[in-house]
């Protein structure tokens, strides 16, 4: 390798680095995004025009061609995306990734050779059993996110079929590695078990579990790059593998703990049968007190303590900046307001953080579930906006719901609970939410945006 090349992946390799710490961030998050895109654009011209290696013309008006295609789709794509439909994208993205690592397995299985060692040759195999896992559960991901796939889809023995998938996959591997170059219908077998895998592996986990899922999704996107850097010796591509994947194990294991689940349980299967059992777990749960923009403002104005749970509803209503103006009103009255942030809350993680801080909300008032669970009780009125997974109580109370053992946000330990959301439909994981019925709790109905518009007009009249 020459030695500017060199000298533009080890440059690459640093911008990674620093932007996924700047990522860290909400306000460092975007230099961090734009230092860490420059660099995969610095290594990706490098890779183009300084390998040693004599390419023809041709390769390079193809690879041009691609670029330029594909950089439009992309751009395209991502300028139009709203940001409730990111976490899609996200899982397209990874998808995609994945199919890459699985096609350059496909392709580099045909340069082996009896010489090869046998390290390679195992390189060649993981990237593309991986990357066929991460593909096709990506796609999954995907429709179950854009809801086109039913949340959680039942398949009996399922745990025992998805093993042996595993099972199968491991056995192919061995095989080829054992008997040579020549197995290429082994290849392709192991290449379906990978893709039946992923799928099997992600359709029967629903509801509120997903997150658990797309982040192992990430991370398994991570070490397929990883893995075809090892296979072309590139550090660039190794390095940035590993960092996605050692973030994205982070993150998963980051959700098991919020979602309470093992990482075990996640893999092998017993996470989908927990969440497929409590689908039954819908029932009447009494009544409800509906409340208007004029007693809530009231019940406000006088409290002392006031914890705001922001939700999914509050990224469709687009209401991160009303809200805002609601707290800094609150504020003037003297009123303590803090804002209860729950891991899963929204679509993907960090979404609350990142939505409210598309407002300028004070990060010192973002409270993380943990610390703000004990202020409950000392809380007057709890304004939970557009938030239902995350404030069911359902996770302590019914051992039959799919949310059950998850922790939640304690919002009915305080005094006055006010639900703003446009109906009694369900949350994500599509089952009854027994806060709305609770003595404590009155309803707001309407669109976050609109309903929060009222109750900041009709607090600047008190
Ligand atoms: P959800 O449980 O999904 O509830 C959101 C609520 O917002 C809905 O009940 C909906 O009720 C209401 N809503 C929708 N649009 C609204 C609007 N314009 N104005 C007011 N309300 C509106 O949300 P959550 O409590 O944030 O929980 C997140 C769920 O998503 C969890 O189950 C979590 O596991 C799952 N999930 C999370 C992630 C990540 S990584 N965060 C990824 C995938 C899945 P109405 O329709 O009646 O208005």
């Amino acid at each position: 390798m020459n030695i500017i090349l060199s000298i533009i992946y080890l440059i690459a390799t640093v911008t990674f680095v620093v932007g996924l710490k700047m990522l860290g961030h909400p306000e460092t998050a975007k230099k961090g995004n734009m230092t860490a895109a420059v660099g995969m654009g610095l290594a990706i011209a490098g890779a183009i025009f300084l390998t040693d290696t004599q390419v023809p013309t041709i390769i390079y008006v193809l690879i041009g061609a691609a670029l330029l295609v594909g950089g439009i789709i992309g751009w395209l794509i991502a300028i139009k995306v709203e940001m409730t439909k990111m976490p899609e994208l996200v899982s397209l993205f990874n998808g995609f990734g994945g199919a890459s690592a699985a096609l350059i397995g496909l392709v580099e299985f045909g340069n082996i050779t009896s010489a090869t060692e046998t390290t390679i040759f195992a390189t060649v195999l993981s990237g593309v059993a991986i990357g066929a896992i991460t593909f096709s559960g990506s796609l999954i991901a995907w429709g179950k996110l854009n809801g086109s796939l039913k949340s959680v889809v039942k398949i009996p023995m399922y745990n025992i079929i998805n093993n042996l998938f595993i099972v199968g996959i491991i056995v192919f591997s061995i095989f080829i590695v054992y008997t040579g170059a020549n197995s290429q219908i082994v290849l392709y077998a192991l290449l379906l078990a990978g893709l039946a895998y992923g799928v099997l592996f992600v359709l029967p986990i629903g509801g509120a579990d997903m997150p658990v899922v797309i982040s192992l999704l990430n991370s398994l996107t991570g070490i397929a790059a990883a893995i075809t850097g090892i296979l072309y010796d590139n550090m660039v591509m190794l390095v940035g593998g590993i960092l996605v994947g050692s973030a994205g194990i982070i993150l998963t294991v980051a959700m098991c703990k919020a979602m309470n689940r093992t990482l075990g349980s996640v893999i092998f299967g017993s996470f989908g049968e927990a969440a497929a059992a409590g689908e039954s777990g819908n029932k009447a749960l009494g009544s409800i007190k509906k409340t208007n923009a004029s007693d809530s403002a009231i019940m406000m104005n006088y409290a002392t303590n006031v914890i705001i749970v922001p939700g999914y509803g509050l990224a469709v209503a687009q209401a991160q900046h009303v809200i805002h103006e609601l707290e800094e009103l609150l504020v003037s009255k003297g009123v303590n307001v803090k804002y209860a942030i729950h891991p899963v809350a929204g679509r993907m993680p960090g979404h609350m953080n990142v939505l409210l801080a598309e407002s300028n909300v004070d990060y010192d008032l973002l409270v993380e579930m943990s610390d703000i669970n004990p202020q409950f009780n000392n809380t007057d009125v709890v304004l939970v906006v557009g938030a239902n997974d995350v404030v069911n109580p359902a996770a302590h109370n019914d051992p039959s719901s799919p949310i059950y053992g998850m922790p939640i946000l304690d919002v009915e330990n305080a005094k006055h609970i006010i639900v703003n959301k446009r109906s009694m439909k369900a949350g994500y994981a599509g089952i009854e939410n027994e806060l709305f019925y609770n003595s404590k709790t009155s309803m707001l109905f309407g669109d976050a945006k609109a309903a929060l518009t009222e109750l900041v007009s009709e607090l600047k009249g008190m």
